[in-house]
């Protein structure tokens, strides 16, 4: 998934993984890993996430859903398939 918080940006690298889910440091959002989708605010919007498999050493990375998760100038749109 993606970094920055749909709230404002915070960190979710920083943040608390638990049950299968993530808590945002900043002001404790809660999103399900697997989705990206918010279980608990203050953020309502879900977390864009990314498809991602290791083939023969590589890690390859590319977009999911883009349309339905990122808004206009995330940083999701600017994210490139990895391919080795
Ligand atoms: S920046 Fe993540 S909850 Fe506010």
């Amino acid at each position: 998934m993606e970094n920055a918080c749909p709230h404002l940006g915070g960190p979710l690298s920083e943040g608390w993984l638990r049950d299968g889910s993530i808590t945002c440091p900043w002001h404790g959002s809660k999103f399900e890993l697997r989705s990206g989708e918010s279980l608990n605010g203050p953020a309502t919007a879900p977390v864009p996430c990314f498809q991602v498999r290791v083939r023969d050493g590589w890690i390859e990375v590319r977009r999911a859903a883009v349309a339905a998760t990122a808004p206009p100038g995330s940083a999701l749109v600017h994210q490139q398939e990895v391919r080795p």
